[in-house]
């Protein structure tokens, strides 16, 4: 007899259909993973739990729920107040969803069936949240798994599933947590494809704003044009990340766009813009910067300084494939911004020992890039055994193992010019030595480059995800041939 057909997550349109065939396959991954584990003792269940709705401070007003990561990567839910539990041994799935108040129906729309969410997100069984003592004892587990980890990105700790009853349980919070997050760092093909669809719709978003910047528009109306694009095009309702979209000097803000500096400069002509901004499908991200002249012609400074992280970019690109230090390309990418330089006389000297009072590190504080999934700075960067680097810009590196086939990755080096850190390096004798101050004082103001590539590594290389306007001739013609912008016909 064939198999039921999976249902699928769609939003209509040419937006893409993400069978829940995914999220079973990654409870399969994970009971694997669980049952290889010293210390999983049989029968055991995992329960997770979802994200909650929350409102705007202490009114009624509800926030835009996103599902919490987890929980989204082994069910693929995306209802608020959810728990869900697996069987290890079984692979036996189970989805509590809230028992909802008779008026829900008037404020909210139709109370569904336990029927209709087994139906929508093929679990085995679906239960109500407030049952979720009772139903687990009745499989008589000798441990519940819960998870509890840090996050190395951010340093918080996850919050545990929690629910009345479960201290009759026998609970361990530390065996599902590393299990889990080596589970998510590999991609499997259905993840894959999901990533390659937010990477083809967010390069559509980006190359459809080049098209349209011109000086004497505000900052926040290519970000609005970004996220309409995203959002009618491709059913992306949330952005990755708070979109970053600095003009002249705001491009040497690494994290523009925050409430501080909320994307509101006008682009002037001569400005270089810096635009960071990636869509999320079904809570897969993206994470893509362009940089670009706003009026459509570089300058020689500008190309120089884009050429040479270009350079770094498709050096690194080049370089990466499994087994190698993702730390090792980030100092190849230092190294190459540091010859590039020189080449531009900004710097002077030799680069091995610029290399050796950490230079590179003046210019791009930040690390070369990061693992991408589900979170735009995904987990598993620094597992148990895998400590931080601890020198300047190497310490900023979100993840310090060494790359992998299936991981998805980010590839952004930067030059910037960031006053504050010239002024120190200008004041630290052995990192000074090597600046031609008079040639630098030109490149105040400039802001800088970031060039942000998502790939995935393969079994010999990589294969990059994102595809934009890339060299400089290529961003020449594609800004000022007077055609309006058209996307790639939609292979879904
Ligand atoms: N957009 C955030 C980052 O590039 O990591
Ligand atoms: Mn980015
Ligand atoms: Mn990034």
């Amino acid at each position: 007899m064939a198999a039921a057909p999976q249902p699928v997550y769609w939003l209509g349109n040419d937006t893409l259909k993400v069978s829940a065939a995914l999220f079973a396959e990654n409870r399969r991954r994970l009971c694997e993973g669980l049952k290889a584990k010293n210390g999983v003792v049989l029968p055991s269940v995992v329960v997770l739990q979802g994200g909650e709705q929350t409102q705007r401070y202490c009114t009624d007003t509800d926030l835009l729920f996103r599902q919490e990561s987890f929980f989204h990567w082994a069910f693929g839910v995306t209802e608020p107040d959810c728990l869900g539990a697996i069987d290890v041994d079984s692979g036996k799935s189970i989805l509590f969803v809230p028992k909802l108040p008779e008026s829900y129906a008037t404020w909210m729309g139709e109370i569904f069936s336990k029927e209709h969410f087994k139906q929508k997100y093929a679990v085995d069984e679906v239960q109500f949240t407030c049952d979720i003592a009772d139903v687990l004892s009745t499989m008589k587990p000798a441990l519940l798994l819960t998870l509890r980890g840090l996050n190395t990105d951010s340093g918080s700790t996850c919050r545990e599933a929690s629910f009345q009853g479960i201290s009759n349980f026998q609970v361990n919070n530390s065996l599902l947590h590393p299990v889990i997050v080596e589970c998510r760092l590999l991609k499997t093909d259905m993840e894959l494809e999901v990533l390659r669809y937010t990477n083809r719709i967010s390069s559509e978003a980006h190359k459809m704003v080049m098209k349209h910047v011109k000086p004497g528009q505000k900052e926040y109306e290519m970000e609005s044009l970004f996220q309409h694009y995203c959002y009618s095009k491709g059913g992306m309702r949330h952005t990755s990340y708070t979109c970053i979209c600095g003009t002249g000097n705001k491009c040497s803000i690494i994290y523009y766009g925050h409430p501080g500096a909320p994307n509101d400069k006008t682009i002037f002509d001569g400005d270089m813009c810096l635009f960071d901004m990636g869509g999320e499908y079904y809570c897969y991200t993206s994470d893509i910067t362009c940089s670009f002249p706003a009026n459509g012609k570089f300058t020689a400074d500008q190309r120089d300084i884009y050429e040479a992280v270009l350079k770094s970019s498709r050096t690194v690109m080049a370089a990466i494939k499994p087994g190698v230090k993702w730390t090792n390309m980030h100092r190849l990418a230092d190294r190459v911004h540091l010859e590039e330089l020189v080449k531009v006389c900004i710097l002077r000297g030799s680069v091995e020992d610029m290399l050796k009072v950490h230079l590179g590190s003046v210019f791009m504080p930040h690390g070369l890039g990061h693992l991408l999934g589900i979170d735009v700075h995904d987990v598993g960067g620094y597992p148990e055994g895998v400590d931080r680097i601890n020198e300047p810009g190497l310490c900023n590196l979100l993840m310090g193992r060494p790359v992998q086939e299936r991981m998805v990755l980010t590839v952004e080096p930067g030059i910037y010019f960031i006053d504050y850190l010239l002024d120190q390096a200008l004041a630290n004798p052995v990192q000074s030595r090597f600046i031609n101050n008079h040639v630098l004082a030109r490149f105040r103001g400039f802001g800088g480059v970031r060039i942000e590539e998502n790939i995935t590594v393969t079994a010999s290389g990589i294969e990059v995800l994102t595809c934009v306007p890339r060299t400089v001739e290529e961003i020449e013609d594609f800004m000022a041939d007077g055609k309006p912008f058209s996307p790639v016909v939609s292979q879904e």
